[in-house]
């Protein structure tokens, strides 16, 4: 059952939107069973899609998941969204990549990933920024890791950035599928960076987007037929493609 991972080293770039977008795909329109996990101590994908006031938010826990090697389902917990689960963030994940390198386990995260696949047809992991241990257990874990890229020449190199360095690793790499994010066609260094790689899947600039921190929806559920909405569908859709065509990993 594949885990399909949401990374860039570079912040702000639309991985949380994206995660939470996919997963609403996954549960709603594919009817899959999906878990969300949100390792990004921000708790921005948590915040988004979490129950409030359900008494999970800030408990301090989510680290000791990875530290201890728990059975990740106590921990679960409904999402605002029915047949998506929830593996929520919170500060403590701020320690994780100490916490993997003090324990040297450098599956630990696989592992679990592997817990979770007997539950879940769908895993979607939200990452948090940077190169750490953390992103590198990701890159080893995951059966794809969809890469956000804002059509600036700052977020490209970052991309490139993240393909070199996991070609220079030895060892399974997950296979990575670059997505521009928060596209805007008018503008015409977007359109000339798009015509570089006319096959990558385009979410665009919408500001039904920046309405989900708001309304603390992903944008399917309050906006069905918007072009941002099409958009995530779309790339859903690639997804399961591409998911199909490894049928080991789509079951
Ligand atoms: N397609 C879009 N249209 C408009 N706004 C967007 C779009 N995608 C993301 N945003 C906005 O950009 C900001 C950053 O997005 P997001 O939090 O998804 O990025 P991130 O890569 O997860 O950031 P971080 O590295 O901090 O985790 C948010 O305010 C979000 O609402
Ligand atoms: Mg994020």
């Amino acid at each position: 059952m594949p885990a399909i991972a949401v990374y860039n080293l570079k912040g702000g770039v639309g991985k949380t939107t994206i995660s939470v977008n996919l997963a609403w795909n996954s549960a709603v329109r594919s009817r899959r069973r999906t878990l969300l996990w949100d390792l990004d101590p921000q708790g921005a994908a948590t915040h988004l899609i979490g129950v409030p006031g359900d008494g999970r938010e800030g408990s301090g826990t989510a680290a000791s998941l990875l530290r201890d090697g728990r059975d990740p389902a106590a921990m679960i917990r409904a999402s605002t969204t029915d047949g998506l689960d929830l593996l929520g963030a919170d500060a403590s994940l701020r320690s994780i990549d100490r916490i993997f390198f003090d324990l040297g386990k450098k599956r630990r995260l696989a592992k679990l990933i592997d817990r979770l696949r007997r539950t879940y047809d769908r895993i979607v992991i939200d990452c948090p920024p940077g190169l750490t241990e953390t992103a590198e257990q990701v890159m080893r874990a995951a059966d794809l890791m969809i890469v956000p890229v804002i059509p600036s020449a700052l977020s490209v190199r970052a991309f490139d950035e993240v393909i070199s360095y996991m070609s220079a690793k030895k060892g399974r790499q997950a296979p990575v599928l670059p997505v521009y994010s928060m596209v805007d066609k008018r503008r015409t260094q977007h359109r000339a960076m798009l015509a570089d790689h006319p096959r990558w899947p385009v979410i665009p600039m919408a500001s039904v987007v920046e309405r989900m921190a708001t309304i603390r929806k992903p944008v399917g559920a309050f906006a069905p037929s918007a072009p941002a909405t099409l958009a995530f569908e779309k790339l859903w859709r690639g997804i399961e493609r591409r998911l199909a065509q490894d049928p080991a990993r789509s079951a």
